[in-house]
């Protein structure tokens, strides 16, 4: 049985009060940029059924998060973070685990992530995880007026 500090996160879907705890973790996790708006993501997140937004929590503090959503296709996982101070004790492994429940649940036959090319050092995290690179090359295009 685990006896570690993992043993005291516990994992919740998103709350309006959680907002701006995850967007600092987010913020100290790298993860905004700014021509994406992680308020309308959230926002995007919880209004469509095929999307969710999970929280670990640790001592009643935020410190985890991942977003999961199944386009029909396949499923993808967004926003996976875990607080830099809580790192290494298995929360982002629980994280992608409740992900890949999620996606069981609805009969998604695979999962996916996207890592920024200036985040190619978490590919090890993901290959802990049994994770794989794909032989793929992303091609996206705007649909709103934006500056990246
Ligand atoms: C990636 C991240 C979620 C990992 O969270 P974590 O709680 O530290 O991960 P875990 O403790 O569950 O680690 C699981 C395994 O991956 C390994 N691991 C963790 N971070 C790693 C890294 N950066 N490189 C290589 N391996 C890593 C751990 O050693 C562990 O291995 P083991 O269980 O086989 O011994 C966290 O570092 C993070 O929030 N990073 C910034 C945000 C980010 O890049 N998100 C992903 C966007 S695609």
């Amino acid at each position: 049985m685990n006896s570690g500090p993992l043993q005291q996160v516990t994992f919740r879907s998103f709350a309006t009060a959680d907002r701006d705890p995850l967007l600092k973790l987010w913020r100290a996790c790298d993860l905004t940029r700014p021509w994406n708006d992680p308020e309308d993501d959230i926002r995007q997140c919880l209004a469509n059924s095929s999307s969710a937004l999970l929280i670990a929590e640790q001592d009643r503090r935020l410190c985890g998060s991942v977003m999961m959503g199944c386009d029909g296709h396949r499923g993808w996982v967004y926003y996976l973070a875990v607080d830099p101070d809580c790192r290494h004790q298995g929360v982002g492994r629980a994280l992608m685990a409740q992900a890949e429940s999620w996606m069981r649940e609805r009969n998604v036959p695979k999962i996916q992530a996207m890592i920024r090319s200036d985040n190619l050092a978490v590919r090890g995290f993901y290959g802990r995880l049994d994770y794989r690179d794909g032989d793929v090359q992303l091609v996206q295009k705007w649909l709103k007026d934006v500056n990246p």
